[in-house]
C-alpha cells in the first residue's frame, strides 16, 4: 500500500486517527514531529525558540524525505502543507488525506496547549493561519469533516476510500 499521509490543522486528530487507522490496517504510524524531536534531541517548542521556525521547516522537509516509501502510515505536523515541495512530495509518495476541522472546534480540543508554539500567537494570529492554509490543505487526494465524527467513524471514512482506491 502507498503511503497514507495524514494532514490537517493542530487539533484535528492526526495523531489519534494515525494511531487508530494503524491499528485497522496493521500498518505502523511515524509522526514528523516525533521523527524531528528525536532526531535534534529537543522539543518543538525549543526547536522554534532556538532556531526558529523558518528551520523547523527545514527539518519537517528533511522527516518527510526519510519516511518509509510505502505500507505506512505518516501523521504530520499541522504547517506541513506550507512548503509546496512538501506537498509535492507527499502527493508523489502516497496518498494525502486531509482530516479537515472547524476552527472553534480546533480551538476547543487545543486550547492554548504551551507545547503548541504557535498558539501562543493569539486568536488573530490563529484564524489568519486557519485562512492561509486552506488552499493547501485542499490539495488533498482525499478529505474529511472530522469535526462531529468519531475516530471510529473517521478510520471506517478512510478504509473506505482505500477500498474504493483498489487497496
Ligand atoms: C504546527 C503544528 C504542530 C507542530 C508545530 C507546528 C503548525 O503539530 O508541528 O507546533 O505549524 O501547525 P500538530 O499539528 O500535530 O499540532
Amino acid at each position: 500500500m502507498r503511503t497514507i499521509f495524514l494532514t490537517g490543522f493542530m487539533g484535528a486528530g492526526k495523531t489519534t486517527v494515525g494511531k487508530a487507522l494503524g491499528k485497522a490496517l496493521n500498518l505502523p504510524v511515524h509522526e514528523t514531529d516525533d521523527d524531528i524531536v528525536e532526531q535534534k534531541g529537543k522539543t518543538i517548542k525549543k526547536i522554534f525558540e532556538e532556531e526558529g521556525e523558518v528551520t523547523f521547516r527545514e527539518y519537517e522537509t528533511s522527516a518527510l524525505s526519510t519516511t518509509p516509501k510505502e505500507n505506512v502510515i505518516v501523521s504530520t505536523g499541522g504547517g506541513i502543507v506550507m512548503k509546496e515541495e512538501n506537498r509535492k512530495l507527499m502527493r508523489k509518495l502516497g496518498y494525502v488525506i486531509l482530516l479537515s476541522c472547524d476552527l472553534d472546534e480546533v480551538k476547543r480540543r487545543v486550547g492554548n496547549d504551551p507545547s503548541r508554539p504557535l498558539l501562543q500567537k493569539g486568536e488573530e494570529y490563529l484564524k489568519n493561519l486557519y485562512e492561509d492554509r486552506r488552499e493547501f490543505y485542499h490539495e488533498a487526494d482525499y478529505i474529511i469533516d472530522v469535526t462531529d465524527k468519531s475516530i471510529a467513524e473517521i478510520v471506517a471514512d478512510i478504509q473506505e476510500w482505500l477500498q474504493e482506491k483498489g487497496e
